[in-house]
Parts: structure tokens; sequence; C-alpha cells
């Protein structure tokens, strides 16, 4: 097996790629910088940077990661042709560790429904990306989409060939969440047992959770002999989402003496990573949800309080702070220092240069002014405000509600373009988030269907931050947007804001010719 010990399990992210595929899961140029920089700090070894060929906006995100982020390797997907491949090479060789990672489905549903191809055909197509794959980088990882899902002897009849065109690491996905832990180990041993070369090439693991078993899967495989486990920050991704990075890992952390594995990841990363991609894409783990979720490490019963009290393994098999989740939140005041401010900044996960510190640190001096107590989700939250404040190309600059009970509320808004023009406009309706709602469409002429409107409160207290979520349709497509303010409707109108800037933005540069797009469509 390449490079690293055998007791080493890579971790191979790709909330960038799978996660971002997920309904409203979108995410900008800045927001994508943002995870992918998260993802360095927790010291994953890959970063699934996206597929280059899906879209333009894909492909300048990949070579943006691929030139800024470094000491892991980055990766973009490509299907088995030429020029998918060739994309994703133009997009990934500036990274200091490039990796190319092509797929052909291989199951009947998939040969007979989607690519009309037969067996032998799939075969020559893994070979020929394979190959072609390896005349441009070292490192090249080959997926059989629907792997768990096709016929044994021919799954290992491509791996086989995978492997003798040149790949590097082999992933078994299972594309549908369709597997159970003890089938999957059968189905690694199978492979360990029975395919000539396979001790020379990394086996993969990719799960969905469908049922639910991406974890348990993820985990068979690694006892089977899977030495890369493929997993998302807070396990997003389509449908169910994928196999959850910070349950993988603390997983194999926490049952080391069962395992027999390591991981190079730094736990204490977990947390922030977690509250960035959440806070980035306003997809919020459930308060239960393992390692991460509010009620994570929260012991309410009386039993398992004195249990902790006396000894904290009764009830804890893992300490929060090994994770990243710091005892005490209340922090910071208005007197604070630019210093202390930086040195929170970065316990939280976050890497800011000094233009976006300052930027920051004023925020957190208005707000500081305005509010009584600020916890780390204030802070967390201005910096990510910061960032969609940075997007246009539509700026809020002025936003009037009157409102009153049992009437209809209207909005007066002045909006700036980035081309210079600048718009009043005025919106009615049944209450004022509705009216600014109004407005916004009318002012940009961008029309979205309202499917999901949700508030958060960022803290606690009177003066506390209103975290608002929308997920709205427009043309067919899932969207989210999210904002945060001590004012609730100036949040749901940033947060409609955000979308509509997205629109905007992918309107504007299909506009400019970059209508490649579309159809990539992966799993
Ligand atoms: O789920 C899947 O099969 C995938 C592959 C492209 C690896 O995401
Ligand atoms: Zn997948």
């Amino acid at each position: 097996m390449n490079a690293v010990s055998d007791d080493r399990v890579l971790i191979f992210d790709t909330t960038l790629r799978d996660g971002e595929q997920a309904p409203g899961c979108s995410m900008t140029l800045n927001e994508k910088l943002r995870v992918a920089a998260a993802l360095r700090n927790l010291k994953v070894d890959v970063i699934e940077a996206g597929f280059p060929a899906a879209s333009p906006g894909d492909f300048e995100s990949v070579r943006t990661i691929a030139q800024t982020i470094d000491d892991v390797i980055i990766c973009g997907l490509a299907r088995c042709n030429a020029k998918d491949i060739k994309r994703a090479w133009e997009a990934l060789k500036a990274a200091d560790r490039p990796r190319i990672h092509v797929f052909v489905a291989t199951s009947q549903i998939h040969r007979e429904h989607k690519l009309q191809m037969a067996k032998e055909e799939i075969i020559r197509t893994a070979i020929e990306g394979i190959q072609l794959a390896r005349e441009l980088c070292d490192d090249v990882e080959f997926s059989p989409e629907d792997a768990s899902r096709t016929e044994l002897e021919y799954l290992g009849e491509v791996v086989e060939a995978a492997i003798q065109a040149g790949a590097t690491t082999v992933n078994i996905p299972d594309t549908v969440g369709y597997t159970v832990p003890g089938e999957f180990f059968d189905l690694f041993t199978y492979l360990r047992n029975n395919v000539p070369g396979i001790d020379r090439i990394r086996l993969s693991v990719h799960c969905h959770d469908d049922l639910g078993m991406a974890v348990a899967n993820s985990l068979a495989a690694v006892q089977a002999g899977a030495r890369q486990v493929e997993c998302t920050i807070n396990g997003i991704g389509e449908r169910a989402g994928n196999c959850s990075l910070e349950e993988v890992v603390m997983a194999l952390k926490t049952r080391e003496n069962y395992f027999g594995v390591q991981t190079g990841v730094e736990t204490k990363q977990l947390y922030p990573a977690s509250r960035i991609v959440s806070n980035v894409t306003g997809m919020h783990p459930p308060r239960n949800k393992a390692i991460v979720g509010e009620n994570a490490f929260a012991h309410e019963a009386g039993i398992h309080q004195h249990g902790m009290l006396q000894h904290r393994a009764t009830y804890e098999i893992m300490r929060p702070e090994d994770v990243g989740l710091s005892r005490s939140s209340l922090i910071l005041g208005k007197h604070s220092g630019r210093h202390a401010f930086r040195q929170r900044v970065e316990q939280l996960g976050f890497r800011i240069d000094d233009v976006e510190l300052n930027r920051c640190f004023e925020e957190f001096k208005a707000l500081a002014d305005r509010k009584k107590n600020m916890y780390d989700r204030d802070i967390e939250a201005i910096i990510m405000n910061v960032d969609a404040g940075n997007t246009g190309p539509w700026i809020i600059d002025e936003l009037h509600i009157t409102a009153g009970t049992g009437g209809i509320a209207a909005a007066a808004l002045k909006l700036r373009h980035t081309d210079g023009r600048e718009l009043r406009q005025a919106g009615e309706g049944d209450g004022p988030v509705a009216a600014a709602f109004r407005a916004l469409e009318q002012a940009t002429g961008i029309g979205l269907d309202l499917k999901n409107f949700e508030v958060h409160g960022v803290t606690v207290g009177n003066d506390a931050m209103g975290e608002v979520t929308v997920t709205v349709e427009y043309n067919g497509q899932s969207f989210r947007g999210h904002a945060v303010s001590t004012d609730i409707v100036e949040s749901a109108a940033f947060a409609y804001l955000e979308v509509i800037n997205r629109i905007a933005r992918r309107e504007d540069s299909e506009k400019a010719g970059d209508t490649d797009a579309a159809a990539a469509g992966t799993t």
C-alpha cells in the first residue's frame, strides 16, 4: 500500500463536493475557502474541493483552493471522459499535492438505465479514464459508482482493471446508502482476498446515510481493511447525507482499543469546523447529533450528574475539550482589545487576514456597544456576516419597516448594485418580513418561492442576535440563505438578499458565456 503505515486511516473530506450537492447547501467561493481552511486546520488528509467540469463556479473554486490551501492533498472529481479529466487537471495542477478522482457507475441498474453500456464497455471506459488521469497526475483515485449494488465478481474485475490501469486509490461507494455493516465487511473482505494487486493500492470507503448506517458501514469497511474513509462535516450531503466525519473520527479514536487504527485528525478542531460548516450552509445539526450537537455533552438526569461529579468517566466516553468544545462560552466585552479578539477568533477555528480582522473587530465593537454580553456565537456570526456582506452584487443601504398588529406592513428599501445603479423600492405584505421580501424581489426582478423560514436565537438575553435561514426555490432549484442581526426583520432581509445575490451572480456568469455549467450531474 502506498506511503503511510497500515494502521493509519486517511480522512478524505468531501464536504465541498458531495456535501455541497445537498439541496440548499451550495457555497460561494469565499465560503468554500473558509471551509477549506477549517479542513486544513483539522488536518484531514484529502480535501475533495469540487467537480471542476460541473460548472465554471466549481472549476474556479477548485482552482483557487488548489492555489491557496497547502499541506493537504487537493482532489477534484471527474467522470471517465477526456473532457472532464482535462478540466479537472486544469483546476488542480497548481496544488502541491493534486489528486484526480475518476468515477463510472458499475451496477446493473446504472449500466442498463443510466449509461446504456455493457459490462466490458464500462471496464474499457474506466481503464481509459484512469490511464489518461495517470498521464497527467501521479495520484489517481477510481470509484465504481453504486459498487455496493454491483455483482461481486464483476466488481472484482473492475477493481482489478483499475489497479492495472494505474489507480493508486480504489474507493468503494455505497452510493444509495443500501448496504449494512456485515454485508459491507464481506464485500471488502472479498475484494482483499480475490483481487490481484489489491495490496498495492489504498482501499477507500464512501458511504451515504439513507438507512442511517453510513458511519457503521464505513467502520465495518475499516475493519475489513479500508484505509481511507470519505466523509463530510456534520454528515451533510444529498438526501440523508454522507458519513459524518466527526462521528467516524471520534469512533476510531475513542475505540482505538477495538479498531487498532489512527487518523491524523486534530480532533480539537472538530467543533469549530462543524460550526463553520453549519454557519456557511445554514444547515444546523440537530441538538442530539453525536459529537457536535448542542446536547452531545449535556447531562440532565440527576443520577448522571452525581456520577459525573464523582468521576467524569462514569457517563462520559469522550471529553468535550477533545472535540474543541470550550466549557465557558461567555467571553470578551466592549473593553476587549484587538489582540484578545484575534486570539478568540483563532480559537474558534477561523484564520483571517489583518484587513478582515479589522473589519470584524469594528463590527464587534459596534455590537458590544449594543449588547451586554458577547458570546462565541456572536463572534462567529460577525465573521460569517462580514463574509455575506462581501458577496454582492446587490447591497442594502437602507431598510425601513412600518408595521402594526392585524394590518398590512410596508417596507421601504434603498438598494445599490456594484455596477453603480441605485434603486428605491417599496413593498407591502401581511407582515414586516413579507413586506421586505416583496420589496427585494421587485427591486431586483428575482422572484423566489419561499419554502422554509427558520429563526434561531444565536445567544441568550433581550439583546441576543437572531439568525434567520431561508430556503427558497428558483427555477426548480433549491437555495439557502442565512444572516444574523439583533433585529430579526433585518436578518430575514439579509438572508433573502444572500439568495438573490447568489442567483444574480450565477446569471451574470451564464450571460458572460460560461454555459458549460449545468448537465454534469453526479450522485
Ligand atoms: O456516492 C458516490 O458514489 C459518489 C462517487 C462519485 C464517489 O459520490
Ligand atoms: Zn457520494
